[in-house]
């Protein structure tokens, strides 16, 4: 049976998509089977970000409107052969998307791989509450910046109230991760500090990973950073967050270059 994990954060522009990519394929990478399922239905970026645009032939509601089955509708990524996306519609009506049909489609896909990972829409309205809604773990997307922990605190409250395993009595398994941090700026207080967004949200940490531009030169190839970049900050921090969901034991550090880390510990101790 699969872990059905949801990338989520209310705020929008976080990195969900960026994530769902590059934890997807860090745990593909790993021999795990992935499935990524695009939930913003409307503007579509994750298979732009995989690169899968123009293989694009179904989509999630045509799944669900029974216009194509599985089969048809997944795309197998060339590079690892572990990982897989459901696209979304970009074109279709997002009242399409019925509990019903959500529910059948992440059932089926249970059978087939041992991840689900739903990339959600920004909001916190229906689009996000269906991508959320059969989720046993979830990865809460924050930029270490007051509106996205603000959103990031009403999320974490909807997913212990409006989920599947919440109105069953069971609590989601939540863990934090903290997306585009620039230690300078961190230090400089332009930026909420790690221990400012953990002590707020109080939910286990999955990992922090670096702002950098190697992201979107992955992503204007059409490849998650961990498959484009590998040995790059961010896929770095995207790998061993994938080993944390595995569940092994990795400390998770501040990303930082050399000098800026020593920068960082001299500022913190003359403060
Ligand atoms: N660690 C990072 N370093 C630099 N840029 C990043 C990083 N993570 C994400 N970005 C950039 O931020 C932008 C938004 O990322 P992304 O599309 O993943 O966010 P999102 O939360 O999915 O947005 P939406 O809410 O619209 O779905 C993109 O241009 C992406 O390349
Ligand atoms: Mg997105």
């Amino acid at each position: 049976m699969a872990k059905v994990l949801v990338v989520t954060s209310g705020k929008g522009g976080v990195g969900k998509t960026t994530t769902t990519a590059a934890l997807g394929a860090a745990l593909a990478k790993a021999g795990q089977n992935v499935v990524l399922v695009d939930f913003d239905v409307g503007l579509r970026n994750l298979d732009l970000v995989m690169g899968a645009e123009r293989r694009v032939v179904f989509d999630l509601i045509n799944v669900i409107q029974g216009d194509a089955n599985l089969a048809q509708a997944l795309i197998k990524d060339k590079r690892v052969d572990t990982l897989s996306l459901l696209p979304a519609s970009q074109t279709r009506d997002k009242d399409a998307l019925t509990p019903e049909g959500v529910a059948k489609v992440i059932a089926d896909l249970s059978k087939k791989f041992d991840w689900v990972i739903c990339d959600s829409p920004a909001g916190i309205e229906r689009g996000a509450q269906m991508a959320m809604h059969h989720a046993d773990m979830a990865v809460i997307v924050t930029n270490p910046e007051v509106s996205s922990v603000r959103d990031s605190d009403r999320i974490i409250g909807m997913l212990d109230s409006t989920t599947e395993k919440a109105k069953a009595g069971e609590k989601i398994e939540k863990f934090l991760l903290i997306t585009r941090y620039d230690p300078q700026r961190a230090a400089r207080g332009d930026m909420l500090g790690t221990d400012d967004v953990l002590e707020i949200l109080s939910i286990p940490l999955l990992g922090i990973i670096p702002e950098s531009p190697d992201v979107l030169k992955a992503s204007n190839v059409g490849a998650p950073v961990t498959i484009a970049e590998p040995e790059s900050a961010p896929a770095r921090a995207y790998t061993e967050a994938a080993r944390r969901l595995m569940g092994e034991k990795v400390a998770v550090t501040v990303p930082a270059e050399r000098k800026g880390l020593f920068d960082w510990l001299f500022k913190r101790r003359v403060a």
